[in-house]
């Protein structure tokens, strides 16, 4: 009996087939209304324009800074770029943002970013040089031009005051006024699904698509000019942030989400918000798992029917404690210990329950994350007429990288739901920094080639 009452939690994250081809052509077609110059009232896929047009074509040189803002680390980065023999030298970084920065406000969010900026300069023998920065800024911007971008709205674990609805670049250029220590010339502002793309990018010239799988969820690709309504022109390709986070806003996905899902999206810093991401990235999986723990435990299924203040606590399953459980590897025990670190002390029935659940909680993730980047795929081959398509998916985030199963998964899910489509995943191995210098380096020369 009490197996059937935990059959019965686990179905609930089971999705036929049926469904996922479902899930695949809402998406669709909320990425062709985001596209629409009058934006329906119920599009929740923003689509927002980049202003990114190409890939780059080698010759870029030069040394740039990049700051990569948005993910599980922040980093301040050096890049020199040799034209020619597309190498990259690069020199980076980490710098903690503490949580009460993150949710301070925007000024001493930028006047910390600053301070981390002079201290990598000072680190470097850089101490007062002018350089070319670029902006890796993982959050929703409307841009009107390369080197500016609106905040729309914070999402993940970031809620500082004061910036949404502000240029971030401009936030940057007066925090760097404020010290006035420096001079640094803000050449683009990118997203970090951009600037996967574009690392990869480098490398192989397929790479038309570029997907994150961390902390959030999100995915761009190189769109025909003439279907963005949103941008005059019709030649050539411009790069769209889905920001396919938000899917679901509109209650399209209402059939699917569960109790869980609506207590983790209850419990977060935006409710109602990026429903999509909060079913697919790594800063929610832990928290629809803990979600779905106390629920057992309710019902005596679990932990002697003992809800530990541990297991009250929000946040303890961070991706890299599923990605641990799940890996076939682990003998029971040895899961039995991680739950112990966790604080939840646990029989051996136990860690297979929590097991079983935790790979309920990822398939599903990397199965709608798939029925997604299926989605984005065909409407490409369509879009060019062609038989079969053969495309690169720039991927990068820990949930990709760390994850024993969520990869491979993601992988069979876009062949089954894009059959016409030969799709490559190419991971980042320098992740968005060294594609948003990159981009600088591309304004830079068109800056130039233009004076
Ligand atoms: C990194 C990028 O490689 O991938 C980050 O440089 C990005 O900017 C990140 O946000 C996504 O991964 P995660 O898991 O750190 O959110
Ligand atoms: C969130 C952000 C998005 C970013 C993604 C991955 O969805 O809104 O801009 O690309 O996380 O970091």
């Amino acid at each position: 009996a009490q197996r059937k009452q935990i059959d019965k939690v686990l179905a609930l994250f089971r999705l036929t087939q049926e469904q996922l081809v479902g899930i695949r052509d809402k998406m669709r077609v909320e990425l062709e209304y985001g596209l629409k110059r009058d934006t329906h009232p119920l599009a929740t896929v923003k689509m927002l324009p980049t202003y990114v047009c190409g890939m780059p074509d080698g010759t870029e040189k030069g040394k740039f800074l990049a700051l990569d803002l948005g993910g599980t680390n922040f980093r301040v980065l050096l890049m020199k770029i040799r034209s020619g023999r597309r190498s990259v030298r690069m020199y980076n970084k980490i710098f903690a943002i503490p949580l009460e920065i993150m949710q301070g406000t925007g000024e001493e969010l930028f006047d910390h970013i600053v301070q981390c900026i002079a201290d990598f300069l000072d680190y470097m023998g850089l101490k007062g040089a002018q350089l070319p920065l670029g902006f890796t800024f993982s959050f929703p911007c409307r841009q009107a031009s390369i080197d500016k971008g609106t905040l729309i709205e914070w999402t993940k674990g970031f809620k500082a005051t004061d910036c949404e609805g502000e240029d971030v670049v401009d936030m940057l250029r007066e925090a760097i006024k404020r010290r006035n220590e420096f001079d640094l010339d803000i050449v683009a502002v990118v997203n970090d699904t951009v600037g996967t793309m574009m690392t990869c990018g480098y490398e192989d010239r397929n790479c038309e698509v570029g997907l994150i799988a961390g902390t959030g969820s999100n995915m761009c690709y190189m769109e025909e000019m003439r279907n963005i309504e949103l941008v005059e022109g019709d030649e050539g390709k411009m790069c769209i942030n889905t920001e396919w986070g938000g899917f679901g806003d509109n209650g399209c996905l209402d059939d699917i989400r569960t109790q869980y899902d609506k207590e983790v999206d209850e419990g977060s810093l935006n409710p109602g918000k990026q429903r999509y991401e909060k079913m697919t990235s790594g800063m929610y999986l832990g928290e629809i798992v803990r979600q779905i723990l106390i629920d057992l435990t309710k019902q005596g299924l679990l932990f002697r029917g003992q809800i530990s203040e541990r297991l009250r606590t929000r946040g303890i399953f961070e991706t890299k404690f599923l990605s641990q459980i799940e890996s076939d590897r682990l003998a029971l025990l040895q899961v039995r210990k991680i739950l112990q670190q966790l604080g939840l002390d646990s029989t051996c029935e136990d860690s297979i329950v929590v097991k079983e659940v935790c790979g309920a909680v990822s398939r599903r993730a990397a199965e709608l994350c798939g029925a997604g980047l299926a989605a984005i795929v065909e409407k490409r081959r369509e879009d060019q007429g062609f038989e079969h398509l053969k495309i690169t998916v720039g991927v990068d985030g820990t949930l990709y990288k760390l994850h024993p199963h969520f990869s491979r998964i993601l992988q069979e899910t876009v062949k089954e739901l894009a059959p016409r489509c030969d799709v490559t995943f190419m991971l980042s191995e320098d992740g968005s920094g060294k594609g948003a210098a990159l981009i600088t380096a591309v304004a830079k020369r068109l800056q130039q080639a233009r004076r």
